[in-house]
């Protein structure tokens, strides 16, 4: 075995709680990665314990600061303040302070889908956002104003967040693969001044028509939108000349001068919007602040990701999610490391496109998500071992549990063994990853995203808010429950755009005074952290948050359907696929088509990624007697289970209908 092995340790006989698969074996960092990691001691781990404001405010005096801050923390639950009173600019940390140390060096390397490529340096970085930041001046955008950002995964949809930062206008990114829709809803939850777009961006292919879009958005109605600044990406479509909203980029931007000064701004300051899911339906816009979102994202991406200047990057997210924001722009760049950023589909031309990027650009670094993870183990080796993916170091996981068989082909076929791999526990929520290994440090175990970060304080706790101390000496085996974290941490969320009640009732009233995250999660004896999933009404396709009430309202809004209740179920790619139950108004026969076309219909109000994966008719649904759905049974029909308790229903036989509707379909 080389010295370079990321060496399997013989397993304790615990086996881990609900684990997904007998997988025994231990994984400890080699000796040649501990050596060279920027974090090697567990003593990080007591030493942030002790003095948890002491530790974050050493990570916040690496950034550079306008102004000094007077207090470390005040918290008063749910509010929450850090570094106040210091002032800074996200900006000028990300960019400018490495253009000046050495504007040479590279700060993104860009690939496109057709096989494009640009590389750009901080210096070059810093001159096209000031261009920028002083074109969304001449359009009216300053300070405390918010900004739609809805582009392809360009180089300038990273240019324009830093440009916002720059000149503190807070941005609300909404992902390209959204609809009209949920760019007006987005966009005037926000009350945005302007949006940022491009004619078009690629993927697998085809051109989506972002222009087109965000015009049908402006028709439906954005009252605030006085301008819309157009990037040409596609040569797809014109902007509209005789509408005087309108902006080229192409035309103002260049024309700018390159030097436009970073806005000093107060640590609390709005940095960003970014509209997440909600069980209500309506999606949630968490806001994150500036110092101490830039804090926790630098931390974490230096330690999680064992960061060094000469990395190369490669989060496979779009900018249009979380993970986009800490770790493409945001975490790596205040480290002042380089970012790989592709546009497209990771089959497109082929299903090797990813390794082909590594191999070409020799990535180091490479974080994605178990659904990608499992499809590519479906595509099939050949794939990955057509390329060199010598260069990669580390590997990461994000945005659901990883079963240990995607873990274990991850790192074998994709890290050959050598690599640690960090599977990282986080949200929109919380900004910055809050349970993870530390790669020179933590032995990990297959399918448990192991321990908190440092500083972060994680409790499992019952409904009645009890639970072990988990880093006490012996952690209580099998205990499971609730994920909480009882304690402030710098990049915590401050509220939900315009709506604190809904911010109190969601994360901080069901155990009062800490945040309630959503998430089931168990410790086994070892004291090692299993993710459960959620134990709301949110799904996650593929790695992304989908309510089942957004997708239920799409449902009741076409004029065929009378009542929908739609549920997550297990699936071996996507983690969990959309299941609708509908009924129908009188007189509607559900068929083939009409199923079609109600899963049609969802892609157009939602986005393609909340299609229902398949949509069963029925004549009634499973209800309690004071009139709630059951969706726990219909999850036992879905996944095609024995039924569970069926007493409470008002009418036990509507739920052996639909399990007989269910198994004529599926044969
Ligand atoms: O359920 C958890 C799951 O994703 C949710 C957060 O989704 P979002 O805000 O979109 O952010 C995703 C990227 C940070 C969490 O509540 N989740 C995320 N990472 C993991 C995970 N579940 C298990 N293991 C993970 N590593």
């Amino acid at each position: 075995m080389s010295q370079n092995h990321t060496d399997p340790i013989p397993a304790t006989d615990h086996a881990p709680v609900e684990s997904l698969m007998h997988e025994h074996r231990l994984f400890a960092p080699s000796a040649e990665f501990v050596a060279q990691a920027n974090v090697s001691d567990p003593a990080i781990y007591d030493e942030a314990d002790a003095d948890p404001e002491a530790w974050w405010a050493s990570w916040a005096e690496k950034l550079s600061w306008v102004e000094p801050w007077t207090t470390v923390c005040e918290f008063n639950a749910p509010d929450a303040k850090w570094f106040v009173g210091g002032k800074l600019n996200v900006c000028y940390n990300c960019v400018d302070r490495h253009a000046e140390a050495d504007p040479n060096r590279r700060a993104i390397v860009w690939e496109g889908e057709p096989g494009d490529d640009r590389t750009i340096t901080f210096g070059e970085l810093k001159d096209e956002i000031s261009q920028l930041a002083n074109a969304l001046k001449a359009m009216g955008v300053g300070k405390g104003d918010r900004v739609s950002i809805y582009m392809p995964m360009v180089p300038e949809l990273a240019m324009a967040m830093l440009a916002c930062a720059r000149i503190g206008a807070a941005h609300s990114v909404v992902f390209g693969g959204f609809t009209a829709e949920s760019l007006q809803e987005r966009t005037n939850d926000a009350q945005c001044k302007a949006i940022i777009t491009a004619d078009g961006g690629w993927r697998r292919g085809s051109a989506v028509p972002l222009l087109k879009i965000t015009r049908a958005a402006l028709e439906l109605g954005c009252p605030t939108v006085e301008k819309v600044l157009v990037l040409r990406r596609t040569g797809m479509d014109e902007i509209d000349r005789h509408d005087e909203r309108f902006v080229s980029w192409h035309h103002v931007v260049p024309e700018q001068s390159t030097d436009c000064p970073c806005e000093p701004m107060d640590s609390e300051d709005m940095l960003f919007i970014l509209y997440t899911s909600g069980s209500t339906g309506k999606p949630k816009g968490v806001v994150h602040t500036t110092g101490g979102y830039l804090t926790g994202v630098s931390a974490t991406a230096k330690l999680v990701f064992d960061l060094k200047p000469d990395d190369l990057h490669f989060c496979t997210a779009d900018c249009g999610w979380i993970t986009g924001h800490s770790y493409i722009v945001y975490g790596p760049l205040a480290n002042g490391a380089t970012v790989l950023m592709y546009e497209g589909a990771p089959d497109t031309p082929d299903k090797d496109r990813f390794w082909q990027i590594i191999e070409k650009h020799r990535a180091t670094i490479l974080y994605t998500a178990p659904t990608a993870i499992r499809t590519f183990m479906k595509w099939g080796d050949e794939y990955p071992n057509r390329c060199d993916l010598s260069s990669l170091r580390l590997l990461g996981s994000v945005g659901e549990p990883i079963n240990p068989e995607a873990w274990i082909w991850y790192h074998e076929t994709i890290g050959k063994g050598n690599c640690p791999l960090v599977d990282t526990w986080w949200q929109t929520e919380t900004g910055a990853i809050m349970v993870t290994p530390l790669p020179g440090i933590t032995v990990a175990k297959p399918g448990s995203a192991t321990h908190p970060f440092p500083g972060i304080s994680i409790r499992v706790l019952t409904e009645e808010g009890h639970g072990p101390d988990i880093r006490g000496p012996k952690a209580e085996p099998a205990s499971s429950g609730f994920l909480v974290i009882d304690r402030p941490w710098p990049s915590m969320t401050r509220g939900i755009f315009g709506d604190h009640d809904r911010f109190i009732k969601t994360y901080w009233s069901r155990f009062d005074g800490k945040y309630f995250a959503g998430d089931g999660i168990s410790l086994d004896e070892d004291g090692y952290l299993w993710l459960l999933g959620r134990v709301d009404d949110i799904m996650l396709v593929a790695g992304h948050n989908i309510s089942t009430m957004e997708v239920e309202s799409a449902l009741v809004s076409h004029p065929a359907v009378a009542e929908a209740a739609v549920i997550g179920k297990t699936h071996d790619v996507k983690g969990q696929a959309i299941s609708a139950f509908v009924t129908l108004r009188a007189g509607i026969h559900g068929d083939e088509a009409l199923e079609k076309t109600l899963k049609k219909h969802v892609g157009e109000k939602i986005g393609p990624i909340a299609r229902p994966d398949d949509i069963f008719f029925s004549a009634e649904l499973p209800k309690t007697r004071s009139g709630k759905i059951m969706r726990r049974l219909l999850r036992d029909v879905a996944e095609g289970r024995a039924l569970g308790d069926t007493t409470t229903l008002a009418d036990p036989s509507v739920v052996n209908a639909l399990k007989n509707v269910y198994e004529d379909k599926e044969g």
